[in-house]
């Protein structure tokens, strides 16, 4: 059996990018929470997936959600990163955003986005795999922010 710190060191060394996943409840107020666990999954259809771990707040928005939002991070919103990974009232004060087509926030000057219609759900662990049908989406030319060790990290080119 692989004890957990010996996991969480050997799954630290997979950088990954960071992104934001946004969603909205039935009032319509809108949800995030920052995750890495972001993958793309099929080109055709055009599908990801993020998971999303039960003990989150956002989990049980999630399970009654049709769609959601992926803001993958610039090189720059490292502050978005912590933000919709910490404890606040309300973590979209003072963010800039906009609602896309699907209701779910797009938050501004990320470097790519996603708005993504759910189409199934697989629990797994202690974290939910949703899988999100891809209708639109931009990419602009910037720097991510990236993940590895436990730390930010960006591209050194
Ligand atoms: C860099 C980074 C990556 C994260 N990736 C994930 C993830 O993939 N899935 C997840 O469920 N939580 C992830 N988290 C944790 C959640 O963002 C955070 O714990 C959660 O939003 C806590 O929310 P709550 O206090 O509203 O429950 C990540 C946090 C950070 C800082």
């Amino acid at each position: 059996m692989i004890d957990r710190d010996s996991f969480r060191a050997i799954l630290g060394r997979f950088a990954s990018g960071i992104t934001v996943i946004t969603t909205h409840d039935a009032q319509g107020t809108p949800h995030g929470m920052t995750v890495s666990a972001f993958s793309s999954l099929s080109l055709d259809p055009p599908l990801v997936l993020v998971c999303v771990g039960n003990d989150a707040t956002m989990a049980p928005v999630m399970a009654q959600a049709t769609s959601f939002a992926v803001n993958v991070l610039a090189d720059t919103q490292e502050a978005l990163s912590r933000r919709f990974a910490g404890k606040f009232d309300d973590r979209f004060a003072g963010v800039g955003y906009t609602d896309g087509e699907l209701g779910d926030p797009v938050l501004d000057d990320v470097l790519a986005s996603m708005q993504c219609r759910i189409v199934a759900r697989h629990p797994a662990g202690d974290h939910v795999i949703v899988v999100g049908h891809v209708e639109r989406g931009t990419a602009r030319d910037a720097k991510p922010l990236l993940y590895y060790r436990g730390g930010y990290a960006q591209l050194e080119r």
